[in-house]
């Protein structure tokens, strides 16, 4: 007999991909979402749709996991500078979803699968880093069966470059030589859905192939133009420092942003979409604002 899913954070760039692979495979999904958008992007998908804001507690959720045998959850912040939805790293990542965990284990769910995010236990200096430990360390206390998915940036994460370039400056913080294999979006569900019944603690995943950001900088000017400027990273932190140039939301992205950047952030390849394939497949007018 097929178990019955819930989906926390269904309606993201990750969420989203990950319902419609489960819809194909006609597994039945109830989906968590917060916003108004959130619920007509997932409509087409399923019918038991939750909207609450799971950062407020448990009782906004209470026996949501009631029947539910596996929890995926890609709940989370937004990392991308262009999107401020109020609340903080620490408030969604770990508050809302250890609520999501809380019912569940009230309600004996036999299966959580988290996404994580690559660094989540190396750079706990960084509040995006340490709000995903923080849940990973609250699940792996829990009890319940799990599997952790750090990926690395998805595609999707690399639109505000896209964005800016549109805007006619891509800024690559240092000398650009440090390298990634960003994932689609798309492949990154596919890695997730495939851990839906058993799967390792944990596993890091990337995409096809390693780039360095420089390399991914230019692939961007020549899709979309703008021009590559390198920012030294003295400068970059003298930015995200000064509270008068940024509030505390996109000061927390930004350190993120040149962790990630500054640092190889290699998972297991997996998936075959190329970062070249995905700039072709964006229609500038549509999907950039
Ligand atoms: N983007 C990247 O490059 C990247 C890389 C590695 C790891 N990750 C991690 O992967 C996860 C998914 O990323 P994403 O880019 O798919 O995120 P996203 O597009 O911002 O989607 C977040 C999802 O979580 C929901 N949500 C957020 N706060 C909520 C709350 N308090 N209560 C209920 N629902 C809430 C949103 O609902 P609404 O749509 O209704 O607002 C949405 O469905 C995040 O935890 C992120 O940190 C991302």
């Amino acid at each position: 007999m097929k178990k019955k899913i819930l989906l926390a954070g269904a309606s993201g760039a990750l969420g989203l991909e990950v319902l419609k692979l489960l819809h194909d495979r006609e597994e039945e999904v109830r989906a968590l979402v917060h916003s108004a958008d959130g619920v007509e992007k997932v409509g087409a998908y399923t019918q038991d749709i939750w909207r609450a804001d799971a950062s407020e507690g448990t009782e906004k959720i209470k026996d949501i996991t009631k029947d539910i045998s596996i929890v995926i959850s890609t709940l989370g912040k937004s990392v991308s500078l262009f999107t401020n939805r109020g609340k903080s790293f620490v408030e969604n990542d770990f508050y809302a979803n250890s609520n999501v965990l809380d019912d569940a284990v009230k309600n004996g769910v036999e299966r959580f699968i988290y996404v994580s995010i690559k660094g989540a236990d190396k750079a706990l200096e960084y509040e995006v880093a340490k709000s995903h430990k923080m849940f990973e360390d609250a699940l792996q206390a829990s009890g319940l069966n799990y599997t952790i998915i750090r990926p690395v940036g998805f595609f999707s994460g690399l639109n505000d470059l896209a964005i800016m370039a549109k805007r006619k400056v891509i800024p690559i913080v240092g000398d650009g030589h440090a390298r990634t294999n960003s994932i689609h979006q798309k492949d990154l569900a596919k890695v997730v859905v495939d851990h839906l019944y058993e799967g390792p603690e944990i596993r890091e995943v990337g995409g096809p192939l390693v780039h360095t950001r420089m390399e991914m900088a230019k692939m961007i000017e020549k899709k979309i133009g703008g021009k590559v400027i390198q920012v030294p990273e003295k400068v970059a932190e003298w930015g995200m420092f000064l509270p008068e140039m940024v509030d505390d939301d996109v000061s927390a992205k930004l350190k993120y942003f040149k962790f990630v950047t500054t640092n190889d952030m290699i998972g297991e390849k997996h998936g075959e979409i190329t970062f070249e394939e995905y700039l072709n497949s964006l229609d500038l007018e549509k999907d950039l604002p």
